[in-house]
């Protein structure tokens, strides 16, 4: 069968004229896929492609094989099941169950340009969606903007929450299903891709927040290599919101609270299979627990995908010899402290809670720790919403800025060949105080709401003019591993890697700008290079 899929490809040739609407027709290993030629440009999409199968017997086990669609063509035209998500504070989704929710989730969406062809195969996007591991579908992403560069882009779910993260020390729910998802369907891209038009050794993984964790966990797992390039926005597995140590008796916990008294993990597990999902979700919600990647514990036979704690992760015959494009907006947090935790969240000393959730320390030496920290932030001021943008700050620093950061010395450090770093800072005519966390995304993608429904952008002439350089500079790395192989009109600019000795970095505002001099907020990294370098030793993750 493999064999004969690369003469199979069957787009089908347009016969009766250029107004006439064909639909592609395309033979992969579990058969025939119609999907669709667009009427909003020249390209065909493929919705809903199920990768794999989740046993709805065993949910929070490893994904079966995709099944096969016998002698019936599949019309890949309904690209919407999401993967049953985990309502969180500040993100509650729209009340009761959507529709669309279901465990056996594992589908992805192909959008193909119509230059792709067996003779002229295409390098491959593949789009890891974001949702701090408990929510997120790939179906809200729409490759269309990126499409006319020539590439394709696949567009991925993964299990999310219990399902796909909850780590026990139990070789039957080792942990990280999610990112086996996520290997699973790049094993299908390499075996199928071709047949669309790809180029399946052309391929590039990238993510935005928990994706971008996810693509460079797989940039540091044992797993065979099964991408070219990484592209890694605003999200690492250093980040503290991005990993856990997982809870050994998470099983136990959530059958407990739905009303199954055991101290068995089989039985708790067999006993939330049964749950409906959204009872699982809740129980989750409730207790909140983290369903986030972790360290696996290893167990003979059983896959591992990732083997260490975030600080000591490694693995330079990979790192070495693939281009990374990574960077981050430059105010990740704007807006979002008192949009997630209200007022409320000044009651507290914030720095202190955080330092104690982070650090495996004597109460005075926490105290210690986030007296340092405050001053640096806030000097001597109160603790009120009057220090909202120092909040925002500080949590822009500790969660994203200098994780990245750190995340850039450690795969330089690894001998990483061209890391390219930006950062996004384009606010267009919105008068806003920084591009906040996902700002990037609606210059490369058509998003669409939890309801299908898309979202509609400002399209004031300098945005369009920021999609064109966005996608161009995107599209450039995904072909040739560089970002500005030639400068032009559009990109005046030529995007230098950073290096042992210095940083440089390419600022994304209304003009492109090279930044060679300084290092991207070096008073305050530097800061925490100080303060890691005293206290990283006592991080829950060391
Ligand atoms: C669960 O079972 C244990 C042992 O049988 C018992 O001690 C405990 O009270 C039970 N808990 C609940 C919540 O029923
Ligand atoms: C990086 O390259 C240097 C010089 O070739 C070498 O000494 C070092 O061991 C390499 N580091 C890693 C992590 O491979
Ligand atoms: C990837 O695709 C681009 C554009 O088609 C091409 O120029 C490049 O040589 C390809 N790279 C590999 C490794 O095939």
């Amino acid at each position: 069968m493999k064999a004969l899929i690369v003469l199979s490809i069957v787009f089908v040739v347009n016969v009766y004229g250029a107004d006439q609407r064909i639909d592609p027709l395309v033979l992969i290993n579990q058969g025939l896929v119609r999907g669709q030629k667009a009427t909003d440009g020249d390209y065909s999409t493929f919705l809903g492609i199920p990768y794999a199968k989740v046993d709805l017997d065993d949910p929070f086990g490893p994904a079966r094989a995709a099944p096969s669609f016998e002698e019936e063509i599949f019309y890949a035209n309904e690209g919407t099941v999401q993967c049953p998500l985990t309502p969180f504070s500040g993100y509650a989704r729209a009340a009761g169950i959507s529709p669309v929710e279901s465990v056996d989730c594992l589908q992805l969406n192909i959008f193909v340009p119509s230059q792709a062809s067996i003779r002229n195969p295409l390098p491959v996007l593949v789009w890891i969606h974001g949702g701090t591991y408990l929510s997120g579908t790939g179906h809200k992403f729409s490759g269309r903007k990126l499409l006319k560069h020539g590439v394709i882009v696949v567009a991925i779910n993964y299990r999310l929450g219990a399902y796909g993260f909850i780590c026990l020390n139990n070789p039957a729910v080792p942990g990280n299903q999610g990112l086996k998802d996520q290997y699973v369907a790049l094993q299908w891209v390499r075996d199928n891709i071709a047949a669309f038009g790809g180029n399946p050794y052309n391929v590039t993984i990238a993510g935005q927040s928990a994706g971008s964790a996810s693509v460079l966990l797989h940039l540091f797992s044992p797993k065979e290599k099964l991408f070219n390039k990484v592209i890694a926005e605003s999200g690492t597995p250093l980040s503290p919101d991005m990993f856990t140590n997982g809870d050994a008796d998470a099983a136990l916990k959530l059958a407990n609270y739905l009303g199954l008294n055991t101290t068995d993990d089989q039985q708790a597990l067999d006993f939330l299979a049964k749950s409906h999902h959204s009872l699982v979700t809740g129980a989750t919600h409730d207790l909140k627990i983290e369903f986030k990647p972790c360290r696996e514990n290893s167990f003979s036979g059983v896959d591992i995908f990732v083997d260490n704690q975030p600080y000591s992760l490694s693995n330079s015959r990979k790192v070495r010899n693939t281009p990374i494009l990574i960077g981050n907006t430059d105010f990740e947090y704007r807006g979002d402290v008192r949009q997630m935790h209200g007022n409320e969240f000044f009651d507290k000393d914030f720095f202190y809670s955080w330092i104690q959730n982070t650090f495996v320390m004597e109460n005075e030496e926490v105290y210690t720790a986030a007296k340092i920290v405050r001053h640096f932030y806030v000097g001597d001021k109160d603790i009120s919403s009057d220090v909202n943008t120092e909040a925002e700050y500080f949590n822009s620093d500790i969660v994203f800025n200098h994780p990245i950061q750190d995340t850039i010395t450690r795969l330089i450090n690894e001998n990483a060949s061209h890391v390219y770093e930006y950062v996004f800072s384009y606010v267009g005519d919105t008068g806003l105080s920084g591009a906040a966390h996902s700002a990037e995304l609606p210059f490369l993608f058509d998003l669409y709401g939890d309801f299908g429904e898309l979202m509609t952008h400002s399209s004031t002439e300098d945005d369009l003019l920021m999609v064109d350089r966005l996608t161009t500079l995107w599209t450039n790395f995904i072909k040739y591993g560089n970002p500005t192989p030639e400068t032009s009109e559009l990109i005046p600019v030529t995007w230098s890697p950073v290096t042992a000795n210095s940083r440089p970095y390419l600022i994304i505002n209304k003009e492109l700008r090279m930044e060679t001099e300084e290092r991207f907020l070096k008073e305050r990294m530097a800061f925490w290079d100080l303060f890691y370098s005293i206290y990283g030793q006592y991080n829950i993750f060391a």
